[in-house]
């Protein structure tokens, strides 16, 4: 069976999609420098797939170290690209390192393929800003984004699209998540922010164990049903099955273009106060909330056309948000008992 690297693989999504990958029978190579994750997240993959990823510990940003990796592991038959940061708020304090990592790493694994592979890439709703239409559908229009984060996905879009146009040997399909969250059924990968969780499932699940205080919904003016913000949550397990899938369609040939764009999301958009409620029904825990004043840089509603994911990709997000606002909580208490 093919190998696929994944870049950032021991992460909140790559680990997800490496299991993904192991269930459909890939083999795996994991690059991480450990920058936002744990090493022990490779002894998790383990147990629950039962193989030992192939693992290379290694700064994308180091051209000579990338092409000696590349030029050493000729059996690589795809990659899906994960590795970069994605604090929004530090972004804006540490642009020039946003920058310089986003976008090194980017290039520099494509010149180490010499520019012939099948790449799958990590992007994000963020390019659409605040769409003026919803659901929001690929073809419309990205709007300026507001953090250096944001712009590093959406120039890095424009770079594979550019590159793509002019080297038939370069194959990329740009993935545009929504908001991933949950975790894997047993507990034993999730997802593990830095410091304070600044977005609002890990903040609830923390909240709920004690560890942080009451949850401040930002903002209940906003145009919206019940004033607060809304999103479209998708599962982390459903956005990992569907990295495996582009990685399918990039092996099959059916790919219209070197160069495809797919949203990834439930095409179900969800409120702040819908998913404290969600969280309380499905785990019987009350949480604590204040209302508090607008997040600076936040839109005010997004979700996503999923159907030319589901025509295309032939998948579709199966897992409910009971199961997201569960399998989160679940994992809180796993790293209750056992802090990584
Ligand atoms: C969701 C909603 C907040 C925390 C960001 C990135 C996006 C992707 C996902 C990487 C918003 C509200 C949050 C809190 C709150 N990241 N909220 N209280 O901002 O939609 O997306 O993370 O790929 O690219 O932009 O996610 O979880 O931070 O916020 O009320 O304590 O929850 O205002 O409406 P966001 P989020």
């Amino acid at each position: 069976m093919s190998k696929i690297l994944v870049t950032g693989g021991t992460g909140f999504i790559g680990s997800h999609t490496v299991v993904e990958l192991y269930n459909a029978g890939y083999e795996v190579v994991i690059v991480d420098d450990f920058s936002n994750s744990n090493p022990k997240i490779l002894q998790q993959i383990e147990t629950i797939t039962g193989n030992k990823p192939e693992f290379v510990q290694l700064d994308l940003c180091d051209e000579a170290k990338v092409k000696d990796f590349v030029a050493k592991n000729s059996d690589i038959s795809g990659v899906i690209h994960f590795a970069a940061f994605k604090a929004v708020g530090e972004s804006v304090q540490q642009p020039l390192k946003y920058y310089r990592n986003n976008f090194y790493s980017l290039i520099n694994l494509i010149l180490a393929f010499d520019s012939k592979v099948n790449l799958v890439f990590s992007s994000s709703c963020t390019v659409y800003g605040q769409p003026d239409v919803l659901p929001v559908t690929e073809d419309a229009p990205t709007k300026k984004a507001e953090s250096p984060y944001g712009n590093t996905k959406q120039i890095a879009e424009e770079i594979l699209q550019e590159t793509c146009a002019v080297t038939p040997g370069l194959n990329v399909t740009s993935l545009r998540y929504f908001n991933p969250v949950g975790a894997h059924h047993t507990a034993l990968i999730g997802e593990l922010p830095i410091g304070v969780p600044q977005n609002l499932v890990p903040f609830i699940t923390q909240s709920a164990i004690g560890k942080r205080g009451p949850i401040t919904v930002y903002g209940d003016d906003y145009n919206t049903p019940d004033g607060s913000a809304i999103r479209d949550y998708i599962h982390v397990v459903d956005l990992a099955k569907a990295h495996v899938a582009a990685i399918r369609r990039l092996e099959s040939g059916k790919a219209t273009s070197n160069y495809e764009v797919f949203n990834l999301g439930t095409g179900k958009g969800s409120s702040v106060l819908e998913i404290i409620k969600a969280f309380e029904q499905s785990t019987g825990v009350k949480l604590n909330y204040t209302i508090g004043a607008r997040r600076e840089g936040d839109i005010e509603k997004v979700w996503g056309d999923v159907s030319k994911s589901s025509r295309d990709l032939e998948w579709k997000a199966e897992l409910d948000l009971a199961e997201m606002m569960s399998s989160a909580w679940k994992w809180e208490q796993y790293l209750q008992e056992n802090p990584f």
